[in-house]
């Protein structure tokens, strides 16, 4: 069996996670979650009084965390410097500086630099999860999907998971966001010239799956 590798790429609210964990466990492969990885390094920078916007103190700061990723998509673990950063990476202060410490290309480089070795380490193939992997992470990843849905669709998924959250507030938090990570200039959110682009709007989470699970079998 030759090992797989899976780019799963879109904006925020998508399905990306869900799909994603969902494809690796269904296909016995790893699974890595890289907006994890750039909340973690965000939570620890907040934690130790570093000022979000000051590009030039988060790149000084970028080496410093040691954050470790657990690969298995049943149960996907994240640390930082040790300790389980999985509850702290969720929260609202998180979600509004991750964009910011993520635009730096020092805290780029750096987490790329990680991923690839997570990948290059799977023993049977991975599924990956972000914003810039078909691009720039694992341009030569076997299939590459790019999620797309309605802006409407997105923000009623993530006003869903967080219960109780105003949709409108939501949406505009997304855009928000959504809009940031695409116009930076290092590695911004975009789908691949060779990307599978999936509206998945009006589709279930479990169509999505087998959707991507009849590409990636197509493809090995
Ligand atoms: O996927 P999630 O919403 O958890 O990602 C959080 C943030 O991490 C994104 O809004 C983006 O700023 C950043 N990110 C990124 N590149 C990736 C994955 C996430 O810049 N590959």
């Amino acid at each position: 069996v030759e090992s797989v590798i899976v780019a799963i790429d879109g904006p925020s609210g998508t399905g990306k996670s869900s799909t994603s964990k969902a494809v690796a466990a269904k296909l016995g492969l790893s699974y890595l979650d890289t907006g994890a990885q750039y909340r973690a390094i965000t939570w620890w920078m907040l934690s130790n009084g570093i000022d979000v916007d000051d590009a030039a103190a988060v790149a000084d700061a970028s080496g410093k965390p040691v954050i470790l990723s657990g690969t298995d998509p049943s149960h996907p673990t994240i640390t930082v410097d040790g300790v389980d950063a999985s509850g702290p990476i969720r929260t609202q202060e998180v979600t509004s500086a991750v964009s910011a410490v993520s635009a730096v290309p020092e805290v780029r480089s750096r987490i790329t630099e990680l991923q690839r070795s997570i990948a290059a380490s799977a023993p049977l193939g991975i599924v990956v999860e972000g914003r810039d992997i078909g691009t720039t992470v694992l341009p030569d990843a076997d299939l590459k999907i790019f999620l797309t849905a309605s802006a409407e669709a997105r923000a009623a998924r993530r006003a869903g998971e967080l219960k109780g959250a105003d949709v409108a507030a939501t949406r505009e938090a997304l855009v928000r966001r959504d809009a940031a990570d695409s116009s930076r200039k290092t590695s911004p959110l975009a789908k691949a010239d060779d990307a599978v682009e999936v509206d998945t709007t009006d589709l279930t989470l479990q169509q999505v799956v087998e959707c991507v699970v009849t590409l990636v079998d197509e493809r090995r």
